[in-house]
This record gives C-alpha cells, structure tokens and sequence, in this order.
C-alpha cells in the first residue's frame, strides 16, 4: 500500500492499495454514503460493512448525476436521515459521482466531513484528490460548486479489476498527463503492460500519478497558478467533448486534446514531445472522431475557464515537466488543428 499526503489548510491523505474499500476508519459516528446506481454490489457492501452507514443514498451513473435536481434529492435525503453537523458524506464510484458527494458535503449544513472513495481510474488519479465540488448546468459543466477537500481519499485497486479495458485506458490519460508536465519517469510506465487491472506496477505508476496532483493542489488549491497546468490538452478536450456529444468520453478526449497541445507547444518554439502523445494515442485507442472543421471546435475552446477578457490561453510546454500558460494567434492554433487532424485520423 503507499500513501500520499496532500497539504494545505487541511492535510489529508490518499491511501492506494489493494482491499481498502473493506478497511476503512472513520471517526464520525453518523455517515451518509453516496453511490451510482450501477456500481458493482460487492463494492458498497464492502463499505456498508467497514462504515456502518446511517444511510445509503443511490445517484444515476455517470454525468447524469451532476444536476441541480439530483443534489436536492441528496440534501433532503442527509436532512431526512439525521444526518448531524458532525457526521460525514462519503462518495463512493467514479468522478462524476465523487463530485455531486462532495458538493453535497459541501453544502449540507454549511459543510459536513467528506471522504472520496473512487472506484475509476480517472477518479482516483484527477476527481477525488484536490477538492473541486460541484454540478452541471445545462449552461456548461462544472459552473456550480466549492472547494472541499477530502478528510481522506481511499484508492481500492481492487475496483479497476471490474472496469472495461477501455474504461481503464480512459483514464490513462490524465495519468500520462501527469507524466507531460511533471513526472516524464510515468510515461513509460503508464504504456508498459504492467499497467493494467493487477498489474505489477499498477499500485506504485498509479500512486506517482496521484502524487503529481497532490503536489500542485498542495501548493495550488484554488487554482491562482499552477493548478491550471493540469488542464494540458483539455482545452482542445472540452471542446471534442461537447462537439461530439459525449460520444468521446473526457480521458478519450484528454488524450487527443494532449496531441493538439503537444503541436502546439512545438510550433510555439518548444520541444517536439509529440512522439509521446502520439504514442500514447496509440495505446489508448480512442473512439474515432467524427470529421471536424476548426469553426466546429473554436466556439468551445473560447469558453475554456482559462480563458480571460482578452481570450483563450493553452497550457503549453516547454519541454517535458515544463508547462507554461499563454496566448496562441489564430493562425497558429489553426495551421496546428490541421496538423493534428491528419496525425489523429489513424488512431480512433
Ligand atoms: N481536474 C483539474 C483540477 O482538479 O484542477
């Protein structure tokens, strides 16, 4: 097992290892634990019996719980259950599900104790560690939510055994990312055969990811500066992924969002790294996209949050570990979108 702290006003840890989801400890006497309805039963029955939970609330799976109305179920559900200031919320599955838990956390009673148990990959190396909270609006994702740590993040390695391979591969990409702008020695571990469901070097490339993320929200939490490197390639990502309706998942369009960012990064004078990001297009398999012109993904990427009143700015590298937050001309961005297209188009 290795742990990971996370500091800050107030530090916590991120435990990754094997039969964690049957050994967990809490001091909260009262809990209140939030899952997706899909989740594979072993796993909550695992957590009702290690937690004791007062009681057990079921979200819809994936994005479809990060809604407004879902966390007003939730809230009245902790209201109804007694659940007191005191007590504690976990959130049990995937991102989307940890996010809502922890919203709810947030909010209830101005703020109870939360604990982030993810059972996805993408989960566990982004989601669950750093804090970030909140719901979609049918406006865009993410626009409502707080800051709310964690008291603790359980990583059960146990839970990816259950994942589809692609599901896995997925959220590889924000793993590999870690590696691109902090940790080159992940890259090749991240596409080694080992990494994978029980693999041999799962628990340690999986805890080295995390602690890439640790560090930045450590030093970072409310994003003024360096939390917003770990936006490599989503600029290009958010827009794949409203574009396509979803179709291509966020790790799927992580990876291709890296590619674009890696092009970029070259043709604005720094390293050529897309070797590595083709690479691991090519690992990871994503689904294909559908033909695409550059005005179809502009109006997307000029939404992106790291955008300001004088337009869109790219996380880019200088070289490997070296990102850097700037400005990119259109034409740029363009002749760089025609680039990507042609190298992509073998990979989906
Ligand atoms: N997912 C990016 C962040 O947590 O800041």
């Amino acid at each position: 097992m290795r742990r990971i702290g996370v500091g800050g006003a107030q530090p916590y840890g991120v435990e990754v290892g094997a039969g964690l989801l049957s050994r967990l400890q809490i001091p909260q006497r009262h809990v209140a634990l939030i899952h997706p309805v899909d989740l594979p039963a072993q796993f909550v029955a695992a957590v009702q019996a290690s937690l004791s939970p007062t009681v057990t609330i079921e979200i819809p799976a994936r994005d479809d719980c990060k809604t407004l109305e879902v966390l007003a179920g939730v809230l009245s559900k902790l209201a109804a259950a007694n659940i007191p200031r005191d007590g504690a919320v976990a959130g049990l599955g995937g991102g989307a599900a940890t996010d809502l838990a922890g919203f709810a956390a947030a909010s209830y009673l101005r703020g109870v104790a939360f604990y982030t148990l993810p059972t996805t990959l993408l989960g566990m190396v982004d989601a669950a560690v750093g804090g970030k909270t909140g719901v979609n609006l049918p406006e865009g994702k993410n626009l409502v939510g707080a800051f709310w740590p964690p008291r603790a993040v359980w990583c059960d390695t146990d839970t990816l055994v259950t994942l589809p391979e692609a599901v896995f591969r997925e959220g590889a990409a924000e793993a590999y990312k870690h590696g691109l702008i902090s940790d080159p020695s992940l890259l090749e571990r991240v596409l080694s055969p080992e990494f994978k469901p029980g693999g041999a070097n799962l628990e340690d490339t999986l805890a080295d990811a995390i602690a890439v993320k640790a560090g930045v929200v450590t030093r970072d939490l409310t994003e003024q500066g360096e939390r917003a490197y770990l936006n490599f390639g989503h600029t290009l990502a958010h827009a794949l992924e409203a574009v396509t309706d979803h179709a291509v998942t966020h790790g799927e369009a992580v990876g291709y969002g890296m590619h674009y960012a890696a092009i970029l990064s070259r043709n604005m004078g720094g390293a050529d790294l897309t070797p590595h990001t083709l690479a691991f297009l090519k690992w990871q398999w994503p689904a294909p996209l559908p033909p695409l012109a550059f005005e179809d993904v502009t109006p997307y990427m000029a939404r992106d949050k790291k955008a300001d009143t004088q337009g869109v700015r790219f996380v880019l590298l200088c070289d490997l570990a070296q990102p850097y937050l700037t400005r990119v001309p259109e034409d740029t961005l363009r002749s760089a979108f025609r680039e990507w297209q042609t190298a992509v188009s073998g990979t989906g």
